[in-house]
């Protein structure tokens, strides 16, 4: 479709579906698709691997610098899906375990790390056309991106969520840790002193917790439409999908 040339950025919170959506939005301008939080994830695994965090979520400062200098991280189309390498090994199924969700806070807040993954961030951003989601795009990585979106949702239904697809992947998981999990990855990421999570004041709040996808594609599309005067393409495979049934994290 003939889509304007800008960046669209959504935040939010843990488990509110924000890539799931923002995969769909991407299919549907054309736009390339881009997981702040896979990156995140990314080093927190290295970290885990390298020893550089203990179970207590002790940072070992100077190891997890270290890391940062060698660490390759990009993603690779695989069909309609972009997954996260590092080096030459596919990591995607491995920072989407519980044990990475628990450590990837503490490691994000570190200076350092965010400096790492804001500068593949703004490479994949030059010549925007990008969708991100993460923490901090509207607010800190694009602040001047052209559209932002908050995402937000009921702390039980995210749980739900998170949990169905948890067990999918064939995890064992009790639904009053991943609320827990969830519950503590925002209060960590909201009071955090280097870029917080924190809503845009020229962002729009979207509060999926009542919506399917197709509600939410018809919801943006409208404010792609009015904003950039750009008619986006009906797709009637996303209005039947439920929320719960992909991606939410
Ligand atoms: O989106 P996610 O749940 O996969 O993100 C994992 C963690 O990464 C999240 O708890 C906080 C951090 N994160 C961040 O600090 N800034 C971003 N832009 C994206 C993620």
């Amino acid at each position: 479709m003939d889509a304007p040339d800008i960046i669209i950025a959504i935040d939010g919170f843990s488990s509110t579906g924000k890539s799931s959506f923002a995969k769909l939005v991407a299919k549907d301008l054309g736009f390339l698709y881009l997981d702040s939080g896979a990156l995140y994830r990314g080093v927190t695994l290295a970290a885990m691997e390298a020893g550089a965090i203990d179970e207590n979520r002790n940072i070992d400062l100077p190891a997890l610098e270290k890391i940062l200098c060698g660490l390759d991280l990009h993603f690779e189309r695989q069909g309609d899906a972009c997954v996260l390498y590092s080096g030459s090994r596919c990591i995607e199924k491995e920072i989407r375990t519980l044990a990475v969700s628990d450590k990837v806070s503490p490691v994000s807040a570190v200076g350092s790390v965010r400096n790492f993954v804001d500068g593949i961030l703004h490479r994949a951003g030059e010549s925007r056309r990008v969708v991100m989601d993460g923490r901090d795009i509207g607010t800190s990585v694009f602040p001047d991106a052209e559209l932002k979106i908050f995402m937000t949702a009921d702390p039980q239904v995210r749980a739900s969520r998170r949990a169905a697809e948890l067990k999918a992947k064939g995890e064992n998981v009790d639904i009053g840790e991943v609320l827990r999990n969830l519950q503590e990855r925002d209060y960590i990421d909201s009071h955090r002193e280097v870029s917080p999570l924190t809503k845009a004041e020229d962002a729009i709040v979207l509060d999926n917790s009542d919506m399917t996808f197709g509600d939410q594609m018809e919801w943006i599309r409208e404010i792609i439409r009015t904003r950039f005067s750009s008619a986006a393409p009906e797709s009637p495979e996303a209005a039947s999908e439920p929320q719960a049934k992909d991606g939410a994290r």
